[in-house]
């Protein structure tokens, strides 16, 4: 019996973890955020209402479970507090008082902002397409170990000596390379002095408690953000985030060995989607992908970008399922596929000098060399949407799901066939 789950997502983002997680949440009594922060827009939909989350757990929902952000995520205090707030609003009960904080997470801080957003502007075309959050800066900062982490806001007087360092670094490279704006220390100040009072009765030794509710015997959650593709490592990199967003990131991002890690869902879209930057070997740019865009609503839920649409890479599927040790995939937005009168799966790529592979490579310009073979397949033309039974899916779309296993090598444990908690088909539960 599995007992504990990590869900990530398998493809290049925007897959649907959001309303898995919130759905498999109720089997746990925590949820744990292990990597990225408030780039990552997270969608749960229960009863017809929609909460987005960025940066809290999407377990949250459930009253009755503790939410965690583990060392690895970097944290925007004043994002973290304006997201509390959102649910205060919305009468979610007792978010501060179950949201767990690891002192050992870096924060996102304005110059993390400003200088991401500076970069871009100076890259012009060559732009990655980042959310502006100032990820990438915050990440840069822990790995040169110069980041004020949530824990340092346990003793405020010692920031401004930190500070200054961190801004003299800073402000060279946002006035003399990108021609902006310096960000001021006392600027910085008075947001580290706002927002500390109320983060720091949330800052809990997470990693002691994580093991200690598994000792317990307790289920738990571990929640990824982004997507595969674009890993650090393994991802289109450059045009990739700024975190390992692999299932083997958990274990180091929340703090708990990897053989707590019991069962990894990995979250499949029917078709596939990115946003931002950098290649994507089965874009669509005719009226196909029109059509899943407009019936997928595929606008960012972070930026509100209009999302790159394509058919379904069952080669990058490979390389995901590899990276990750996926155990069962849940595929997700069957139901945005209704209708395509033939639908076409991408099974390998040939290469420059007419070799092929059946395995999405690592690295953008290896995969800027990959032009997809596609296999056809009969579409249908009936509704699965809001589907909650297997056995009444249209027989081609059963076939459909068939083929993606076979080719991918994992099995098919979920369907989600509509955003609703309850819109989910269940072949093999991960608890189970
Ligand atoms: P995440 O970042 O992986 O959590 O995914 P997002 O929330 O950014 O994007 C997924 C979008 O698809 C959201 O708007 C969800 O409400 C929606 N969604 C999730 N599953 C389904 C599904 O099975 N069918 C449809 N039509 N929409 C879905
Ligand atoms: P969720 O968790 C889709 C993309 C950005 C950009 C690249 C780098 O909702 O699936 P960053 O701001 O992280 O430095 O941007 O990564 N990106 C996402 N795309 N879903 C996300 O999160 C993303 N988080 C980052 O668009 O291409
Ligand atoms: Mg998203």
């Amino acid at each position: 019996m599995a007992k504990n789950v990590v869900v990530i997502g398998a493809q290049w983002g925007d897959e649907g973890k959001g309303k898995i997680v919130d759905w498999l949440a109720e089997e746990t009594t925590g949820v744990v955020r292990f990597q990225g922060g408030h780039n990552a827009g997270h969608t749960l939909v229960v009863g017809g209402k929609k909460t987005i989350l960025r940066l809290i757990p999407s377990g949250i929902l459930h009253e009755q479970l503790d939410c965690f952000i583990g060392s690895g995520v970097v944290v925007s205090p004043e994002a973290l507090l304006g997201e509390i707030d959102e649910l205060n609003a919305a009468g979610v009960k007792n978010v501060e008082g179950r949201l767990k904080i690891a002192p050992t997470s870096p924060l996102i801080l304005p110059y993390h902002i400003a200088l991401d957003q500076a970069r871009e502007a100076s890259r012009g075309k060559a732009k990655i397409g980042t959310t502006g959050r100032g990820i990438g800066p915050a990440y840069e900062d822990k790995v040169a170990r110069r980041a004020i982490r949530v824990g340092d806001l346990l003793n405020l007087d010692k920031i401004p000596e930190k500070l200054e360092a961190i801004l003299a670094y800073y402000n060279v490279q946002l006035q003399h390379l990108h021609g902006a704006e310096p960000v001021k220390a006392e600027d910085v100040m008075a947001v580290i002095e706002q927002v500390a009072p109320r983060i720091v009765p949330m800052i809990t030794d997470v990693s002691r408690v994580l093991n200690d509710k598994s000792q317990a015997g307790e289920k738990l959650l571990f929640e990824g953000a982004q997507g595969t593709l674009l890993d650090i490592d393994y991802g289109t990199y450059p045009f990739v985030t700024s975190s390992n967003c692999l299932a083997g990131a958990a274990s180091a991002g929340a703090g708990v060995g990897p053989q707590m890690l019991d069962y990894v869902l990995g979250i499949v879209k029917a078709y596939t989607t990115r946003v931002g930057s950098g290649p994507f070997p089965t874009e669509l740019f005719c009226e196909v992908g029109a059509g899943l865009a407009e019936r997928g609503h595929e606008f960012g839920s972070v930026t509100g970008r209009a999302r790159r649409c394509g058919w379904f890479d069952a080669a990058a599927l490979k390389r995901s399922i590899q990276v990750n040790g996926i155990s069962g995939m849940c595929i997700t937005k069957l139901d945005v596929m209704d209708g395509i009168e033939e639908i076409n799966i991408c099974v390998g790529y040939e290469l420059p000098d007419g070799s092929k592979t059946d395995i999405l490579p690592c690295g953008s310009d290896a995969v800027e060399l990959c032009k997809p073979i596609f296999e056809t397949m009969p579409g249908w033309t009936e509704s699965t949407f809001g589907m909650k039974e297997y056995d009444a899916l249209p027989q081609n779309a059963k076939a459909y799901l068939k083929r993606i296993e076979e080719i991918c090598g994992a099995p098919v444990a979920i369907v989600s066939t509509g955003p609703d908690r309850e819109e989910t088909i269940v072949l093999h539960h991960p608890f189970a």
